[in-house]
């Protein structure tokens, strides 16, 4: 089995198929950054379906059977149930998922399921409207995330939201927010991460998770929450169930780094691959895939990344090295 320095296997695999968002999100993409004159990838410079179908299949021979798609906004990608459909299809891909604003799923959430998608995680940061307007940087509201909601229930795929929580702008909806949800979806709570450079980020504006299970359970008298055993090795939400069996994930990754266990690895839109949500450079893919390689020999080229990695980036976080860096932006590798 291929394994990193810190003898963890590589097992999930993201990708990032474009770099454009029909939000700014302040965290992610803040709209003073990423104006109408940012120079986005040109549409030739993306790894096409049959790139990505490739690579994908290089990286499930070393041990991905995990596979996400994400962007930006993946479902900004012309055509993308194409793209689902083949990866669906790939022999050794056990769970296929993809992450979403949720504004396009009217449009295409039973194209995705029909190509084989069955489940998505859709972001949404509260359900109030001048907040959530706040924080996607559009005004956009959040009716119309939750019809994007419906219409991926509607069409038979599973659902978990993810919600990023911020210190004095969201916290106080959470509860509604999990209360009008947990029927329905599994929400997950996130603390704020300092990924990228520009989403200003500071250790006063993180809610830790602990917190955000106490506020879900003063807001409802008699709730209490138990916690439950992780799915699998290596999940990034540590999950809690109430005593109806409703779920909630926490997802710690300031308070509580979970690197030990990590084993996603990220491709850019571009064939970038990163060993790091936090990472500073990478390693590219496509030239050598566009100039020939085999597949035997980009798959010696992704061992050779994986064999050398020793990334630990959220448990390193408080140190002076960690912070000087320019880091990838999460809009090239879909967080
Ligand atoms: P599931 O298989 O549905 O549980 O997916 P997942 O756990 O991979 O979840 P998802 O991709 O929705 O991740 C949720 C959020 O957790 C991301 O948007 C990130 O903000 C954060 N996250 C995911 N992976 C990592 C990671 O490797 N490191 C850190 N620090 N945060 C991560
Ligand atoms: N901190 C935590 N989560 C973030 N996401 C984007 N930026 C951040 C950040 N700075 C999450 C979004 C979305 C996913 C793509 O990543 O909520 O669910
Ligand atoms: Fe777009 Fe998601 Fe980033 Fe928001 S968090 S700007 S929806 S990619
Ligand atoms: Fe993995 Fe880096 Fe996140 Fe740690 S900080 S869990 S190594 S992606």
């Amino acid at each position: 089995m291929l394994l990193d320095r810190l003898n963890r296997p590589l097992r999930d695999l993201r990708l990032s198929v474009t770099d454009r968002c029909n939000l700014r999100c302040t965290y992610c993409m803040p709209a003073e950054v990423f104006g109408p004159d940012y120079p986005f990838l040109p549409r030739e410079a993306l790894l096409t379906f049959e790139e990505l179908e490739r690579l994908t299949r290089v990286f499930v021979g070393l041990g991905v059977r995990k596979v996400r798609l994400t962007g930006g906004e993946p479902l900004l990608r012309r055509d993308l149930p194409e793209l689902v459909g083949r990866l669906a299809a790939l022999e050794g891909v056990e769970d296929l998922a993809l992450t979403t604003n949720g504004l396009l799923l009217p449009r295409l959430a039973a194209d995705l399921r029909a190509a084989g998608l069955r489940r998505v995680t859709v972001s949404l940061d509260s359900l109030d409207p001048e907040v959530f307007g706040r924080m996607n940087g559009l005004n956009v509201t959040p009716d119309r995330v939750l019809d994007g909601i419906e219409a991926a229930l509607r069409a038979g795929l599973r659902v978990k939201v993810n919600t990023v929580v911020q210190r004095g702008v969201n916290e106080a909806g959470l509860s509604e927010l999990w209360r009008a949800l947990r029927d329905r979806a599994t929400v997950r709570f996130i603390e704020f991460m300092d990924v990228g450079n520009h989403n200003g980020w500071n250790l006063a504006s993180v809610v830790p998770a602990r917190e955000v299970l106490a506020r879900l359970t003063e807001a409802e008298p008699g709730l209490a929450f138990r916690p439950v055993d992780p799915a699998e090795r290596g999940e990034v939400a540590a999950r809690y169930q109430d005593g109806a069996g409703r779920e909630v994930g926490l997802i710690t990754s300031v308070t509580a780094p979970f690197c030990g266990d990590c084993s996603r690895a990220r491709l850019s839109a571009v064939g970038v691959l990163y060993t790091c949500l936090f990472a500073t450079s990478g390693t590219d893919l496509r030239g050598p895939l566009r100039a020939g390689d085999s597949d035997e020999a980009l798959r010696g080229r992704v061992a050779a990344v994986w064999q050398a990695r020793q990334d630990r980036y959220s448990e390193e976080r408080g140190e002076a090295s960690a912070r000087a860096q320019s880091k990838v932006e999460m809009s090239h590798i879909g967080g």
